[in-house]
């Protein structure tokens, strides 16, 4: 770790070269955030916060720059780094869910733990307990194309949540649910974020969820906008 943070970022950029010219999704981005955070990112669309979220979940990698999580150099890793990185370090809620439309709620959810090492019978507990925080308990034997879509984005909530990542990304993860399910989750992820998880990095449009933040981080056009509080800039 540099100094005593969970995640650095040292002048990031990423550049798309399409046909009509270069993207700067990101644009010389530079960053510190301890660890025990809350952390919120908030901007238009378009402004670049699912790739920085990309990014940190090692999905993805800088066109130049340094980024370090736990330690871990994520613009120089090698491949199987990374897998190990985002199987034992990350949980990540994706903008679209990402679940896996041939396997169950409980599939989805139990995966992450198979794919660790442990047995279906091992990871059955943490995978009924996990359904049960996110109220979807009665909906584990269910596809992805027979849920709605909160219940997507929970489904997709208890899948990063299961495997205790130290560093849990989520974009958007309230979008598309009401309000009471949304302050429901939110509270959920302070929760298991308060004991066991280092660093909550949240993608959000909604003022409340940023309320709630320990720091916030808002970009516009690639870039941090420096304020007052929190960690940006730097
Ligand atoms: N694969 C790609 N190729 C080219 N341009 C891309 C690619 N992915 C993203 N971009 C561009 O990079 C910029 C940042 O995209 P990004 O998805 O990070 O935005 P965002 O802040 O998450 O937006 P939203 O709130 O709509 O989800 C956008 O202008 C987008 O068009
Ligand atoms: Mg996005």
């Amino acid at each position: 770790m540099v100094g005593d943070s969970m995640i650095h970022l040292r002048n990031v950029t990423r550049t798309y070269s399409s046909g009509s010219g270069v993207v700067r999704a990101l644009d010389g981005i530079s960053l510190d955030i301890p660890a025990g955070g809350f952390v919120t990112v908030t901007g238009p669309s378009g402004c670049g916060k699912s790739t920085l979220l990309n990014l940190l979940g090692g999905l993805d990698r800088p066109t130049s720059g340094e980024i370090l999580v736990d330690g871990i150099p994520l613009h120089s890793a090698g491949e199987r780094a990374l897998t190990s990185y985002r199987r034992n370090t990350l949980g990540i809620v994706f903008q679209f869910f990402n679940l896996l439309p041939a396997m169950t709620v409980r599939e989805n959810v139990e995966l992450p733990l198979l794919l660790r090492g442990e047995s279906a019978r091992k990871a059955a507990p943490r995978v009924d307990e996990m359904l049960d925080l996110v109220g979807l308990s009665a909906r584990s034997g269910h596809f992805p194309h027979q849920l709605s879509g909160g219940e997507m984005q929970r489904t997709a909530i208890a899948r990063a949540l299961a495997g205790c990542p130290r560093l849990l990304l989520a974009d958007e993860p309230t979008g598309n649910l009401d309000s009471a399910n949304a302050a429901r989750v939110c509270e959920t992820l302070l929760k298991i974020a308060s004991q066991k998880i280092a660093v909550l990095v949240i993608v959000t449009h909604s003022e409340s969820v940023a309320a709630m933040a320990s720091a916030r981080i808002r970009m516009l056009d690639g870039k941090i906008i420096p304020h007052n509080n929190g960690p940006a800039g730097g």
